[in-house]
């Protein structure tokens, strides 16, 4: 079949840095015993009683086609949200439901950038950001975040790419870093974004998992709502990643077009799971806390471990799921660390390779199995790099 360029092209061919999360899934495909640190899932499934609202909802017949902004109630609540936790007026017409944040990245990346128009994002970044941005005819431009300033990106920095640029993509809390950014560091954001013309495309879909500081919204900053799309998601503050539900929030008439595009491509989000969604955000920040608690925990013990040891330094780990742990002291490269990590002693890990090039010499350590296993695996990690300097 003939295919478009736009399709063919939307990922680079040749070496990802994903090589080591598939030959993990090889060996444990072959039997082996691999301890996986490498996925950003919870180790705990979709709580009983949202699944029973969304079981409910479904026997009730919300099983035809729903609203394709999204239902009311289901606006309402996530507009309700974003206010009580940013200060900002919100509106259910400043929101659109999708399946997931992914598609959310999508709509938000499609409202903001024509044919060949550049878009900005923050390397290291989530595996996906430039794929998105080339899937609407984009030209990704990365930025980078050094480990030096604790994966801060640093306005200078956005500067110096920003001429022609139409937007920038940022994630905080940060995946793959653990990085929440300051409010020094959004100032800048936002101070550049304003002198560059910038639309700002914020992902705040780890907003619940903070450990260190507080997250702040940048669409809450000084005349920032005007330019800024929020990215939100089910996914990780309810653990229900496979239930495909997120959000954009944006200015009205953003919205309202983003509304056009989804009639045209997703045609809405299924009305049971929309249902389950609204009865999970009912249940307010105590159920998100729970399904924060684990991750929480996991920091506590990367961080008493860590500190146990002086070869692996962490940056700090304030929040989201993971621990980005720079290993440049053993002198390896973060894709031989984790190949040899994996080979040796069946710890799957990510390079930090994989998530551009300013996180090269880091391994990334997603904190998603029990308490015990995690412990030992962290514990067998800092001992293996131990050896590489001995
Ligand atoms: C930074 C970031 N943004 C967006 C997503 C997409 O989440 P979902 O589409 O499940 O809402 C993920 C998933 O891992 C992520 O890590």
């Amino acid at each position: 079949m003939k295919l478009s360029h736009r399709i063919t092209h939307l990922t680079p061919s040749g070496s990802d840095g994903w090589e080591v999360f598939y030959k993990a899934r090889r060996m444990k495909a072959a039997g082996h015993d691999i301890t996986e640190l490498t996925i950003g899932e919870h180790d705990i499934r979709t709580a009983k009683p949202i699944l029973d609202a969304m079981h409910g909802a479904a026997l009730k017949g919300h099983t035809g086609y729903a609203m394709v902004p999204g239902t009311d109630d289901l606006r309402a609540a996530v507009a309700h949200r974003i206010a009580t936790r940013t200060g900002v007026p919100t509106t259910p017409a400043n929101i659109l439901i999708t399946p997931g944040g992914q598609s959310a990245l999508f709509a938000a990346h499609h409202a903001v950038l024509d044919d060949g128009d550049t878009a900005l994002f923050i390397d290291p970044y989530y595996a996906t950001y430039p794929g998105t941005i080339r899937g609407v005819g984009g030209v990704p431009r990365a930025v980078p975040a050094r480990p030096e300033a604790g994966f801060q990106p640093q306005a200078a920095d956005i500067a110096a790419q920003a001429d022609g640029a139409k937007s920038l993509l940022i994630n905080t809390p940060n995946n793959p870093t653990g990085a929440v950014y300051s409010r020094a560091t959004l100032d800048g954001i936002a101070a550049t974004c304003q002198t560059h013309d910038l639309t700002l495309i914020s992902d705040e879909v780890y907003d619940t998992q903070v450990w260190d500081g507080t997250h702040i919204s940048p669409r809450a900053l000084p005349d920032m709502a005007d330019r800024t799309l929020v990215v939100g998601s089910m996914s990780k503050s309810h653990a229900m990643t496979g239930s495909r539900v997120g959000w954009v929030c944006g200015p009205e008439d953003a919205i309202t077009h983003m509304i056009n595009l989804a009639t045209h491509t997703t045609y809405g989000v299924p009305g049971y799971i929309q249902d389950a969604a609204l009865f999970a955000l009912s249940q307010g920040t105590e159920l998100e806390d729970q399904v924060a608690a684990p991750f929480q925990r996991r920091r506590q013990i990367t961080e008493t471990l860590l500190a146990a040891q002086n070869t692996v330094r962490a940056s700090p780990t304030q929040g989201a799921m993971y621990a980005m742990l720079d290993i440049r002291g053993t002198g390896l490269s973060g894709q031989d660390f984790a190949n040899a990590l994996l080979d040796q002693h069946h710890i799957a890990t990510m390079p930090g390779e994989s998530f551009g090039t300013a996180g090269a010499g880091h391994i990334r350590v997603a904190m998603t199995i029990d308490d015990d296993r995690y412990r030992t695996a962290l514990q067998t990690l800092l001992t293996f790099a131990a050896t590489q300097t001995a």
